[in-house]
């Protein structure tokens, strides 16, 4: 695995610090609203339970599926494959995602989502890619670890070809991976 990478973009060491900058954020942020925090699998899994490890609030979690990326890198057609099970109905709610790259998936989940009727609806992502952002996406996120520029990355969760997910650090793929 670690071969194929061409460099680390950010390490094990630098994820950790932003995970805890941010968890302490929605700390203070929701003391007293018990919120109900939602990952949109499978790419935000890492994070997920990384941030909850630093929430030293009352908090819920909960989970949703839906399928952006079909195998490599090309953008597939979205559809919900999980809902969240919780009632959301007055509840304080944050996605938590992975990276906000063309939006389709945030745009997506928010919508999705704010049918159920939160109380608020906020979004928290660890990496963005702005330059990539599609036409026409409104959502914005209210939560934001790293800002990096328009390279795939892997690894912390995000995947290639389902792969990588499992390194510890976020790297950038080398080329001829594509090519294979
Ligand atoms: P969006 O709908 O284009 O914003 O894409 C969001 C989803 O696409 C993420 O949750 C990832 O699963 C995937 N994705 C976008 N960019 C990357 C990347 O650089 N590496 C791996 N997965 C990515
Ligand atoms: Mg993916």
């Amino acid at each position: 695995m670690h071969q194929d990478i061409k460099t680390v973009l950010l390490t094990e060491e630098q994820i950790q610090s932003k995970v805890k900058e941010l968890a302490a954020q929605l700390c203070r942020d929701y003391a007293d609203k018990d919120p109900v925090l939602i990952g949109v699998l499978k790419g935000v899994v890492v994070f997920f339970g990384d941030m909850m490890k630093h929430m030293e609030i009352p908090c819920q979690i909960d989970f949703m599926g839906i399928s952006s990326y079909g195998s490599g890198t090309t953008a597939g057609k979205l559809q919900l494959r999980y809902d969240v099970t919780a009632d959301l109905t007055g509840r304080h709610v944050i996605v938590l995602e992975d990276i906000f790259d063309t939006g389709s998936s945030l745009q997506f989940t928010y919508e999705h989502l704010l049918k159920k009727n939160p109380a608020s609806l906020k979004i928290c992502t660890l990496l963005d890619k702005p330059e990539r952002r599609r036409e026409g996406v409104t959502v914005k996120a209210d939560y934001t670890g790293y800002v990096i520029p328009n390279d795939f990355v892997v690894g912390y969760g995000l995947d290639y070809d389902e792969h990588y997910r499992n390194l510890p650090y976020i790297g950038i793929l080398k080329p001829e991976v594509y090519a294979k």
